[in-house]
């Protein structure tokens, strides 16, 4: 989604910004802008399109001056060409914004009749006019400002930057996140402290609310009420790792290799595998208090959430309500005083998710979260951090931070079966020691590669795939269906395979392959038997299963996978990779931007 950065600096900005919007890719975006003051002018670049487009503009007519804003955007108001890009001008004001001015309309409607003119469909143009509104007035700038954001509804993370002060930026916050870069004598604003890596490593976040001004001597922070806030300045994590492809081709290439030994990491923060048990990670709940756990996310998180629920319930006996957080932040959920509430995200900014938490923290329960992202504002807000140790995750489609949520949830299912009294030791051990070989199984997923690949070349023929499991396979094939759509823009759709006969059987004919997760488990059978189902209608059988499960499927002509054979535990772990290396190989033969698909955005940070 939406990128933002801003350089009060002391050399040309315009490449420099360029290179921190690079940096921003991967929030998924499709156009970009960039904005510099020289000389007492402000002039602009932009461009629909990847940022090669952008690029290209300025080798064409570069832009100078020690002062700029850039933007990435992720259209939401107007469609995604070069006037809808940011940084939006009005007067001597440019601005760029991540996130949604929800009373637009009202505002547009009286500043046309101020006689201000809207030259694109977004939002955002409403807060350049906003703020050149109050200078015309004989506002100073960041009183303008100030002025301005009183007036806004919705969410925003803004920069703004004036003509006639060529050492002032002025930035704010209400839900989109912005962090603050600290350098020598220069400084930085940004989506992400990703962004301004290259330029610094002190980094502020801000709060909602907060609004700050940006001069090359430092910065000054305020409150809604203009109050001065003072915020924590720390040494940000992990952004040094950053981030090339190595030798693979992709970033999803790369992460999906990346598994075994991410998931071996996070496992090992939360298991102790010598000794077969349970670190004492803190957690913010106590799982003998509470008789329900609230579990609240969205897209591929979601997904892992419901496998987690399947765990909880059965080792922990601790019932779980899984929500997608869209739905969740709406719907008035009564919580008891024996509730907790636990969220997942990967990057830790979704604003559904955030808000949901918020729902749940103005009920007073206490709230945990399973982040990659360890400085975001979900984990800022919560009680305690489950933290997944999967380091950045660039692809947009979700794939090593799902096998690591799911790595934590298989462990907190396990520590709470124990405190909770329903697993014993031994039993607790046992499921430790599956834990402790899902690396190794995940490895030898990996070594499938060849022959997932073989069958993505058929899959990218197709229109519409069916992807089909029971148990905890069966958020797997709906995880499936969501990275097929994702990165190859086939449909597909996953379903329990108990329910087939409810409806999509109607859609089975030769031209429909349907995938089937089905390790040979306690409830394989029943699974063979809607694969009966599917055959006997001419449909397309593509199955992954064990050896065994292999070995007891008789029914002819069917392509299968055939996985390493794992303890039942640990199956949606290791079943996960060969279905992200089918998307992967599939969106590969078709042509697609495997890690920015098109409407994709890796950080969703607008509802
Ligand atoms: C977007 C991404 C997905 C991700 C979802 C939730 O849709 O493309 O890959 O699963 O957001 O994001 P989160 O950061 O909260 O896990």
């Amino acid at each position: 989604m939406c990128g933002i950065v801003g350089i009060v600096g002391h050399m040309p900005v315009a490449p420099l910004i360029v290179d921190a919007l690079k940096r921003l890719e991967y929030r998924g975006y499709d156009s970009a802008g960039v904005a510099t003051v020289e000389g007492g002018r402000l002039a602009r670049r932009r461009a629909e399109g990847k940022l090669v487009n952008l690029e290209r503009r300025l080798e064409d007519e570069p832009l100078g001056g020690l002062i700029g804003i850039g933007h990435t955007r992720w259209a939401t108001h107007g469609v995604p060409n070069e006037v809808n890009a940011h940084p939006h001008f009005s007067d001597d004001v440019a601005i760029v914004h991540n996130g949604i001015i929800e009373n637009f309309a009202e505002l547009r409607d009286e500043l046309t009749a101020d006689g201000f003119t809207f030259t694109s469909q977004t939002d955002t143009e409403v807060v350049a006019h906003l703020v050149a509104r109050e200078l015309r007035n004989g506002a100073a700038p960041q009183d303008a400002v100030f002025a301005a954001l009183k007036r806004l509804r919705g969410a925003f993370a803004l920069a703004i930057m004036f003509r006639e002060d060529e050492d002032l930026i002025v930035g704010a916050r209400n839900g989109p996140p912005l962090a603050i870069g600290h350098g020598e004598g220069e400084m930085y604003l940004g989506s992400d402290a990703i962004a301004l890596a290259p330029f610094t490593d002190a980094i502020t976040y801000l709060e909602d609310g907060d609004w700050v001004v940006l001069r090359r001597s430092g910065v000054e922070m305020f409150d809604m009420s203009g109050e001065p806030v003072e915020r924590k300045r720390q040494q940000s994590v992990g952004t040094s790792l950053l981030v090339d492809k190595g030798n693979h081709r992709h970033f999803m290439e790369k992460e999906i290799h990346e598994q075994p030994e991410v998931i071996s990491h996070t496992l090992a923060h939360y298991l102790d595998f010598a000794g077969g048990g349970v670190k004492a990670f803190e957690t913010p709940f106590d799982f003998k208090k509470i008789d329900r756990l609230a579990v609240s996310a969205c897209g591929t998180a979601y997904l892992a959430g419901l496998i987690g629920k399947y765990w909880l319930e059965r080792y922990a006996r601790l019932p779980v309500d899984i929500d997608i957080a869209s739905e969740f932040r709406y719907r008035e959920v009564p919580l008891s005083d024996a509730s907790a509430a636990l969220f997942v995200s990967q990057s830790g900014e979704t604003a559904d998710t955030l808000a949901s938490l918020r729902y749940c923290r103005a009920q007073g329960v206490p709230i945990g979260a399973i982040v990659n992202v360890r400085d975001s504002t979900i984990a800022r807000e919560s009680n305690g951090i489950f933290p997944t140790l999967a380091g950045p995750e660039i692809g947009v489609a979700s794939t090593k931070a799902f096998t690591c949520q799911l790595s934590i949830f298989a462990a907190l299912a396990v520590r709470a079966g124990i405190e909770r009294g329903t697993l014993s030791e031994e039993q607790a051990r046992h499921l430790v020691r599956a834990l402790s070989e899902a690396p190794r199984y995940a490895a030898q997923a990996l070594r499938l590669e060849e022959r997932v690949e073989q069958i993505a070349r058929e899959l990218s023929q197709v229109r519409h795939v069916l992807y089909l499991g029971r148990d905890t396979s069966f958020p797997l094939a709906m995880e499936g269906a969501l990275k097929l759509k994702e990165i190859s823009y086939i449909h597909a759709e996953g379903y329990a395979a108990g329910e087939l006969k409810h409806g999509p059987i109607a859609l089975i004919d030769e031209h429909m392959p349907v995938i089937v997760i089905a390790p040979h488990d306690r409830i394989f059978d029943k699974t063979v038997s809607n694969m009966q189902e599917v055959a006997a209608r001419g449909g397309r059988i593509i199955l992954l299963t064990d050896e065994v499960g292999a070995a007891k499927t008789s029914l002819g002509d069917i392509e299968t996978i055939v996985m390493p054979t794992v303890p039942e535990f640990i199956s949606p772990i290791v079943y996960a990779l060969p279905i992200q290396i089918l998307a992967y190989h599939t969106a590969v033969a078709m042509g697609t931007d495997v890690d920015q698909p098109r409407n994709l955005a890796k950080s969703v940070t607008v509802e």
